[in-house]
Parts: C-alpha cells; sequence; structure tokens
C-alpha cells in the first residue's frame, strides 16, 4: 500500500460505506446534543454524514471536515447534506474559522491520523478551537494485541452464498500501526479496500490531551454510559480545558 494517504480510504469505500456501516447507538445523538448546548459542533471526518446529518437535524449547528471528495459528495446527495459546511483536507490541522462548543471524532475516525506526532498535532488544533466548557469527543476501540497471531490477523467478516468479505491485517506494534485491507470475493473477481491506522491506548489519549491543555471530563464504555472497566472493548472519551 504504498500510496495510501489521507484519502484513500474514503475515495475507496464512499460507495458502499452507507450499505456497510448503517448503524447508529440510538443515544449517539442526544448526547452529543447534549455536549453541544448552544454552540456549534464539528465533527472530524465527517464522511457520509451518518452521524452529522441526525445530528442536525436535532437542532445543532454542524460543520466538518473529510479528506475525501467521494464521502463529502455522497453527504451533499442526502437531505440536509448541501447545507453542513465542509472542509476538505486533513483533520489533524483543524484548518476552520472560530469556536465549537462541541468537537467530535467517532467511529475510531481519530486512529486516521498515522502518526503519534499527527495526533498531538491534532489535540492541540482542536484545543485552539473550543470554546470554554466545551467537549472534544473521541470514541475508538482499545487496543487488543492479542488478536494478532505473529502480527496478523484474518477474519471473515461476511460469509454469504454470492460473496465473502475477509478483513486481513498486520501489526506494527513500534509504530502502533495496522495496516489492512478488506477484501471482497465474488464471481466476478476480488475488490480491496484499504484501510491504515495508528492505535492509541485510552492512557496515550489522555496524555496527548494534557500536553494540548485538556482534560479528561468523563470516560464510557458506550453511548448507554455504562462505566469503562478493564473489559471495556470500546470507550466515549469527553475531554474539556484543564
Ligand atoms: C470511518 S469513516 C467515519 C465517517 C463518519 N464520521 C461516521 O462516523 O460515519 C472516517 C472518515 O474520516 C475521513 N478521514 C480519514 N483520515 C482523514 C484525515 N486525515 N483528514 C480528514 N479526513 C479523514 C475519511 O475520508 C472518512 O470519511
Amino acid at each position: 500500500m504504498a500510496t495510501y494517504t489521507a484519502e484513500t480510504y474514503g475515495e475507496r469505500i464512499a460507495g458502499t460505506y452507507d450499505d456497510w456501516y448503517d448503524i447508529l447507538d440510538e443515544d449517539t445523538v442526544p448526547t452529543l446534543r447534549e455536549l453541544a448546548g448552544d454552540g456549534r459542533a464539528l465533527e472530524l471526518g465527517i464522511g457520509t454524514g451518518r452521524v452529522a446529518l441526525p445530528l442536525q437535524q436535532s437542532g445543532v449547528e454542524v460543520h466538518g471536515i473529510d479528506a475525501s471528495q467521494a464521502m463529502v459528495d455522497r453527504l451533499r446527495a442526502k437531505p440536509g447534506g448541501q447545507t453542513i459546511p465542509v472542509t476538505l483536507g486533513d483533520f489533524a490541522g483543524v484548518a476552520v474559522d472560530g469556536e465549537f462548543s462541541l468537537i467530535f471524532a467517532l467511529f475510531t475516525t481519530f486512529f486516521s491520523l498515522l502518526t503519534q506526532e499527527d495526533q498531538v498535532r491534532c489535540f492541540q488544533n482542536v484545543a485552539r478551537h473550543l470554546s470554554a466548557g466545551g467537549a472534544f469527543v473521541i470514541e475508538a476501540f482499545v487496543p487488543d494485541l492479542a488478536r494478532y497471531d505473529r502480527g496478523q490477523d484474518v477474519r471473515a467478516s461476511h460469509v454469504g452464498t454470492d460473496e465473502v468479505r475477509l478483513a486481513v491485517s498486520q501489526l506494527d506494534p513500534v509504530s502502533q500501526q495496522i495496516t489492512s485491507q478488506q477484501v471482497v470475493l465474488t464471481e466476478e473477481g476480488a475488490r480491496l479496500y484499504p484501510v491504515k491506522i495508528r492505535y492509541a491506548w485510552p492512557s496515550e489519549l489522555d496524555l496527548m490531551a494534557r500536553l494540548a491543555g485538556l482534560e479528561l471530563r468523563y470516560r464510557w464504555e458506550n453511548w448507554q454510559r455504562a462505566p469503562f472497566t478493564a473489559q471495556s472493548s470500546t470507550h466515549i472519551s469527553v475531554y474539556g480545558r484543564a
């Protein structure tokens, strides 16, 4: 995957994203709405608007950043998608004007930043755009290196009569990067959907927050706000100004 860049994931997956990920926990939008209060919200990696559109419909002014024109085109084609201001570019720089009471990166999107340096830079830029009392929300998985046997993992995510979907991954524990392909096999042939991430444990994210002058307000296991424990495989972390 020599030419993987910030837009690669979205450009390849845009056509199937909404079919594969037609899921949204019913408590996501009410929680984000509560955190936004009377202010504006900014989604990092807004994609096709899976979260942004219902959040906008709940009455919050939503803005977005995304690297993929193909993902933003899908957002634009949906009802309400024309009215959300979207900046095309890398969200590490948070290149938008003004302040937001809520900035959020859900669905593990924060890990799309492939170096620790870019992740730290993103926290710092988020802090610059967060209003007093504002919240920065990250939804991500807790790394589980036990999934990898000698640095590799292959899983069947779908096995149907006419289609098989495999998730094939390699782990580099030094850079904390996982390089994956979703491989879709049909009678017609194979299609590849590449994705690369840099994972971080919650404690590393908390340290990045501190470097940016932020601190952890809440950490939940899910949108029902279940307590985060040693058994939690996901987390929703809410940061505010220290
Ligand atoms: C997993 S999708 C999530 C989309 C949406 N937030 C959702 O929850 O459905 C990740 C999105 O982040 C975008 N993205 C990935 N890396 C990015 C980067 N460095 N800068 C801006 N957007 C990026 C992708 O194009 C894609 O739209």
